[in-house]
């Protein structure tokens, strides 16, 4: 087993130097830049620690491996940042505010082509499984990216199509996070398996804890603007599941809310208080505060198929600290 603070350790070191290129600097300076504000880094370290679930060392291939889950996850921010028009992104302006949007495409192509550069360091034994599933991962992040955006378009947006697009968008990366540690550590396949399972989950029960941090989150803590999946129109947890609840009139209110323009700071400011008076009416909060925990409980029992003792104990503070989490 290789303890937190070894990997908390690792993980400063990883990334203090990224190992970018520095020349064009219009290109690589926005990959430094986000990398280096540093975001929780969740992906590497569930990464690690499930690598260390098997072993008892770290050792250059597993870091490059987690290096390349942080990478290719901080692509991803950076285009959504375009697409989801957001000027904040851990606490400071996003890529396409602080440069422009043709920076932000092609700085986010080259982070990406960098997170395979990096893949290719997992030990031969395993890099064909390693690179199967990293990119049935990268292709389905994108599919759950089209989804999010086009249910911004849909009001008939049913439950199991938002779990779908989360799992897509979210789920997918966080489980491949924890298998791929396994896989590197060269753990048997069912156990493999099950920290998949148990990462999907978990990712699940990370969605819905964005999804209402992005409504009632503190900005200086959450480093992303309160209430941008208001004004997007998003089917967050938090509509999905007040469309479910509500009765016609609300709904309709709701839907024409979501629908409406803002334009000004109070035009926005309005909107977003409108529309959570009718999610604190329907008690959505709490809702959501429990469907979070049923999901980090479910992803504990696959983590307990898995392993134990030590190990479990392990996974249970990874789950408890992701969703304890404020930001
Ligand atoms: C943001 O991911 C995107 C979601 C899947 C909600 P994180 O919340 O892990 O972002 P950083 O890396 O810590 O900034
Ligand atoms: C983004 O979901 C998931 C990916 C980047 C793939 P969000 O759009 O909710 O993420 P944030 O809230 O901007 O971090
Ligand atoms: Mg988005
Ligand atoms: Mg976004
Ligand atoms: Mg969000």
């Amino acid at each position: 087993m290789i303890s937190e603070n070894v990997i908390e350790k690792a993980l400063t070191e990883l990334f203090a130097n990224p190992g970018f290129a520095r020349s064009p600097e219009g290109l690589y300076d926005p990959l430094r830049y986000m990398i280096e504000i540093g975001g929780k880094r969740i992906r590497p370290r569930l990464c690690l620690t499930a690598y260390g679930l098997f072993r008892d060392t770290l050792d250059e291939s597993v870091l490059q491996c987690a290096s390349a889950l942080e990478v290719f996850h901080t692509f991803t921010l950076i285009h959504d940042d375009i697409m989801d028009k957001s000027p904040l992104r851990r606490r400071r302006e996003t890529v396409w505010k602080k440069w422009n949007e043709d920076t932000a495409i092609l700085s986010g192509d080259v982070m990406c082509i960098d997170s395979y550069r990096r893949i290719a360091n997992a030990p031969a034994s395993v890099l064909g499984d390693v690179l199967v599933l990293f990119n049935r991962t990268a292709a389905q992040v994108c599919e759950g990216q089209q989804l999010d955006m086009d249910f911004e378009k849909r009001k008939d947006v049913t439950m199991a199509e938002y779990l779908e697009m989360i799992g897509l968008k979210t789920g997918v990366l966080i489980a491949c996070s924890a298998k791929m540690g396994a896989l590197v550590a060269g753990a048997p396949e069912e156990a493999c398996d099950r920290l998949y399972d148990y990462g999907y989950l978990l990712g699940l029960a990370f969605q819905v804890a964005d999804d209402y941090l992005d409504a009632y989150g503190d900005e200086k803590v959450f480093g992303k603007p309160i209430g941008g999946d208001i004004l997007n129109a998003k089917k967050c947890w938090l509509t999905t599941r007040a469309f479910e609840k509500a009765d016609a009139p609300t709904r309709a209110r709701l839907m024409e809310l979501l629908d409406s323009e803002a334009v000004t700071d109070e035009q926005k400011t309005a909107k977003i208080e409108a529309v959570k008076a009718i999610y604190d009416s329907l008690d959505i909060p709490e809702d959501a505060r429990g469907e979070i925990r049923r999901f980090s409980d479910e992803a504990m029992e696959r983590a307990a198929a898995a392993v134990s003792g030590l190990n479990l104990a392990a996974l249970k503070d990874f789950a408890e600290t992701l969703i304890g989490r404020n930001c």
